[in-house]
């Protein structure tokens, strides 16, 4: 059983990751940090609020994260791929909102639990900012999932940036510079994981569970988004779920220890870049790329993940 702070900025796939990771019994949330990222951190923490009312796990506290990138510049959002409000048409009822816990929290979960998790599946700012105020949390937390970068493939966001590192590039870079126990989900892997209407389909069919109900209209909405900008693909890739799949199956996905360096400024911000070449050496922090993903593997554990009825 995993013990895991989970930062994300919903945002689809995040809402689908957040669903994942309730449904999943060997996953144990004990915190969800809400940032900017894909909406507003607003929106986002309105979000997360919803799907833990739908899920009946109000009492997972939301903790406040970053509202904007080192830099003070303001964020760029993404409604074309994720709707102006983060789910797609989905919205929490009117009126609803979140209520967030101080970020000082995260200090004492960690101390209270000696085997915590971080799975950051957006910007890094808020990670950035706990090892910059925390003593020796990177001794402290046990391992570090984020899901970020872009090797061997283009980027997302510009020719050769993921739209989590291109997002705060400084905060990226501290953090693949200062963590250890670090595992990265890159887009040459995250892209890999597609899921389809058809998936859907089987999962709403087994599961009557109403975080489960929205997860037509949701996914629908990500899938068309990604059809009018990758023509012929069949459905839409769950970035920051199979990065959870990845840390709960490690069987699933192949990685290489190499230091990384993300690019903070000009026309490569945001860039990715690890020594592969045969003479490269490993890292000496324990720093993984996932560098491949068993498809098959991660179907068959998403389906049986989310027709669960914890
Ligand atoms: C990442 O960027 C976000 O838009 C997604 O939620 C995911 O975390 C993919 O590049
Ligand atoms: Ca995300």
């Amino acid at each position: 059983m995993k013990n895991i702070l989970l930062f994300a900025d919903p945002g689809i796939d995040d809402s689908v990751a957040i669903m994942y990771a309730l449904l999943n019994p060997d996953i144990n949330v004990l915190g969800i940090v809400s940032s900017y990222g894909n909406v507003e951190k607003n929106q986002a923490t309105d979000n997360i609020a919803y799907l833990l009312k739908l899920a009946g796990r109000t009492d997972i506290p939301i903790i406040g994260g970053s509202n904007s990138p080192s830099s003070g510049k303001i964020p760029t959002y993404y409604p074309e791929i994720h709707g102006k409000e983060g789910l797609g048409p989905i919205r929490p009822p009117e009126n609803f909102s979140g209520e967030l816990t101080n970020f000082s929290k995260l200090y004492t979960i960690i101390k209270e639990n000696k085997d915590v998790t971080i799975v950051d599946v957006g910007r890094n700012t808020s990670l950035a900012a706990l090892y910059i105020l925390g003593e020796n949390i990177a001794n402290d937390v046990k391992e570090f999932y984020i899901m970020g970068g872009a090797f061997f493939v283009p980027g997302n966001v510009t020719p050769s940036a993921e739209a989590n590192f291109y997002g705060d590039p400084i905060a990226s870079e501290l953090v693949v510079k200062n963590l250890d126990n670090l595992y990265i989900a890159p887009l040459n892997v995250t892209n890999k994981a597609i899921v389809t209407l058809e998936h859907i389909q089987t999962i709403q069919e087994m599961n009557g569970n109403p975080l489960v109900q929205i997860l037509d209209d949701v996914m629908t909405y990500y899938i068309d988004a990604y059809k009018k900008l990758i023509p012929g693909i069949n459905g839409a890739p769950l970035h920051d779920v199979v990065t959870l799949s990845l840390m709960v199956n490690p069987e699933m996905g192949k990685t290489i220890r190499r230091d990384v360096e993300v690019l903070t400024t000009g026309l490569g911000q945001g860039t990715s870049i690890a020594d592969f070449r045969v003479s490269s050496k490993p890292a000496e922090k324990n720093i993984n790329i996932y560098l491949e993903i068993d498809y098959q593997m991660f179907v068959k554990d998403f389906i049986e993940v989310m027709t669960r009825k914890r």
